[in-house]
């Protein structure tokens, strides 16, 4: 793209669509919405350290409304942005336990939202990133009903579109339909999102690698072989490694995304699932990464090929330069250890 054009996300979605002449403009619909939702949260966030000043916080605001906390803000953001568009059937939040019905006075759509309304909540006030994740599939029970559990519950191989917002030091929104992954930078001025990342591919092999090292001890043996091969020197293969762990997944994947690297949340002794949720943060995020060129698996298995049982499944998750991803693999087939003690139940 020539440096004097300017491409706009609804430009950019409009233009994809065009080229499937079965397309019904819905989906663009649908991703303009989640955009504007974005932008409310882009500015909440961004008013988050203001909170205390201005005395807002745990009560009333000056509206007379409560104040709410930033992760909720977001999920009520979202709901409120996307339940009456008519492109939805059913959605759910990390936020929320049971599945999110379209109100009865809306039209009921065809597609299902999934989200994490907030990623890396605990570094909201600590001016560190963090995001929004969205993962979107076609319903799959009948037309014109409210759309059910069944719905949710579908391998992220279904996805037909999925993408994160991170508010950083700018806010910046990344998005597939499985074409390409492109990202867009939020002009805060006009408020418009513009085509700063086109066609992202993520290298095939990185010197980054991104996991809670705290918890070494409760590692499978095949994992810490793996951190200790990383940590060792030989210029051939860029080793050592760095380390870089934000503690906001979709902010430590993006930045690995855009220079290469393997992110990690294993399974360990204490959370023999890992911590993320299957549905709202490792599906989408697989999508993305896998578009661009690289790998994420449960450490065995694709993620994206796994059936989900509940609404909050965890997995472990491997993620990244597609080299890398591969090779932690092999470290952890290499240990004779019963899988059983890391991959026990869907809690
Ligand atoms: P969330 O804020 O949506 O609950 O997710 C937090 C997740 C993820 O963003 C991050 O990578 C991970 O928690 C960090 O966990 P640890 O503090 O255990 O490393
Ligand atoms: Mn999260
Ligand atoms: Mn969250």
């Amino acid at each position: 793209m020539s440096k004097t054009q300017f491409m706009t996300l609804a430009r950019h979605i409009i233009e994809g669509e065009k080229r499937h002449p079965e397309a019904t403009g819905e989906l663009s619909r649908l991703l303009s919405d989640l955009s504007l939702a974005a932008k409310i949260i882009s500015l909440e966030v961004n008013k988050a350290g203001l909170v205390d000043i201005l005395g807002f916080t745990g009560g009333n605001n000056v509206h007379g409304e409560q104040v709410k906390k930033l992760d909720m803000f977001a999920h009520d953001i979202l709901i409120r942005a996307m339940d009456h568009g008519g492109h939805f059937c059913v959605m759910a939040s990390e936020e929320e336990e049971n599945i999110i019905h379209i109100p009865a006075r809306h039209k009921i759509g065809k597609y299902v939202l999934l989200f994490d309304p907030l990623d890396g909540s605990s570094n909201i006030d600590v001016n560190i990133s963090i995001g929004t994740i969205f993962s979107i599939y076609k319903r799959v029970t009948p037309d014109g009903m409210p759309g059910t559990l069944e719905d949710c519950l579908q391998q992220g191989l279904n996805q037909v579109a999925a993408g994160y917002i991170v508010y950083g030091s700018s806010t910046i929104l990344v998005y597939t339909t499985g074409e390409g992954v492109h990202g867009f930078t939020l002009d805060p001025s006009f408020g418009e999102f513009l085509l700063s990342h086109d066609n992202i591919k993520i290298p095939k092999k990185s010197h980054i690698y991104s996991i809670n090292e705290g918890n070494y001890l409760y590692w499978h043996p095949g994992l810490k072989k793996y951190i200790k091969y990383l940590q060792e020197e030989d210029e051939k293969t860029e080793r050592p490694y760095s380390s870089r762990y934000v503690g906001s997944m979709v902010a430590d994947i993006h930045r690995n995304l855009l220079y290469g690297g393997i992110f990690m949340y294993p399974a360990d002794h204490r959370h023999t699932n890992g911590k993320l949720r299957l549905m709202y943060e490792c599906n989408p995020m697989s999508m993305i990464i896998e578009t661009a060129g690289g790998r994420a698996s449960n450490g065995k298995k694709r993620i994206l090929e796994i059936q989900p049982e509940i609404l909050h499944e965890k997995t472990p998750l491997f993620i990244g330069s597609e080299e890398d991803v591969r090779m932690v693999e092999e470290f952890m087939a290499k240990e004779e250890i019963s899988s059983e003690v890391y991959f026990s139940n869907k809690s």
